[in-house]
């Protein structure tokens, strides 16, 4: 078994909405190692409810959650994040240092969606690719429009972007409907990445073990290994990170007559 990489996970004590104090964070942390996690995102959200989370005061945050881990010897490696909610202004406050990308590598903006709902992240990623950084749709099930529209969700994948699915998401699906449009994705080969987006140790718990069994059990093990450990360590990491493209189902008749 390859261990899981977290590529979602809020553990900066008392910065978010995330664990309110040190010790809430790394009860999570030794919940992910419980897990079967070595890797996970120290991240907390950058948008304008916390306007102090600045990349510099996210740095300095993980970097004292990773000297607490190695001190009392809990294996995980933590890497500095930010969760970037997308505005107008995101390519300009990428260009002046204020947005962390995750890992700090310059690669991958970890980036959500505005309040109001999926807004096209083509024209940022367009911009940013000539500097060789590309987008991670940060719990991408959580949008109708993109869950559900194959060929939306190709566009952007072959605009450079990765998709990262919640591990609780697909464990326990709300919803028969919901629960066929993960498994078409994950069958499809449309989800990349997987992160607990995990909050606390009372609400939204670090769970990433069943959502990798879901995986496995539509995709087989191997595919899930590279979704749930795989790529997300080399994303973490700043290694490169090579996705096959998707390959959507044909539509025979049974797909037309029942829709998976
Ligand atoms: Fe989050």
């Amino acid at each position: 078994m390859i261990p899981f990489a977290d590529t979602h996970v809020h553990l900066l004590a008392g910065l978010d909405d995330g664990p309110p104090t040190s010790d809430v964070a790394l009860a999570m942390c030794r919940m992910l190692v419980t897990e079967g996690a070595r890797h996970a995102t120290a991240l907390a959200h950058q948008n304008h409810s916390y306007p102090a989370n600045t990349a510099d005061h996210l740095r300095s945050a993980a970097a004292a959650l990773a000297a607490t881990l190695s001190e009392k010897k809990i294996p995980l490696s933590v890497y500095p994040t930010g969760e970037i909610m997308l505005s107008a202004n995101t390519l300009a406050e990428w260009r002046s240092g204020t947005l962390l990308s995750v890992g700090d590598h310059k690669q991958w903006l970890l980036v959500e969606m505005p309040h109001s709902g999926l807004i096209n992240v083509l024209p940022l990623v367009e911009a940013l690719k000539p500097e060789g950084v590309g987008c991670i749709i940060a719990h991408a099930e959580r949008y109708p429009e993109l869950l559900d529209d194959l060929a939306l969700t190709q566009k952007w994948i072959e605009a450079g972007c990765l998709i990262q699915v919640t591990a609780r998401a697909l464990a326990e699906p709300w919803e028969p409907g919901f629960e066929l449009a993960l498994k078409r994705w994950a069958k499809g080969g449309f989800i990349h990445l997987m992160g607990s987006d995990g909050h606390g140790i009372d609400r939204r718990r670090p769970v990433l073990a069943g959502g990798f069994g879901r995986l496995a059990k539509w995709v087989g093990r191997s595919h899930a290994e590279q979704i749930a450990g795989v790529w997300g360590a080399a994303v973490l990491q700043g290694k490169s990170v090579n996705v096959p493209p998707p390959r959507p189902a044909g539509r025979n008749w049974f797909t037309r007559l029942f829709g998976s």
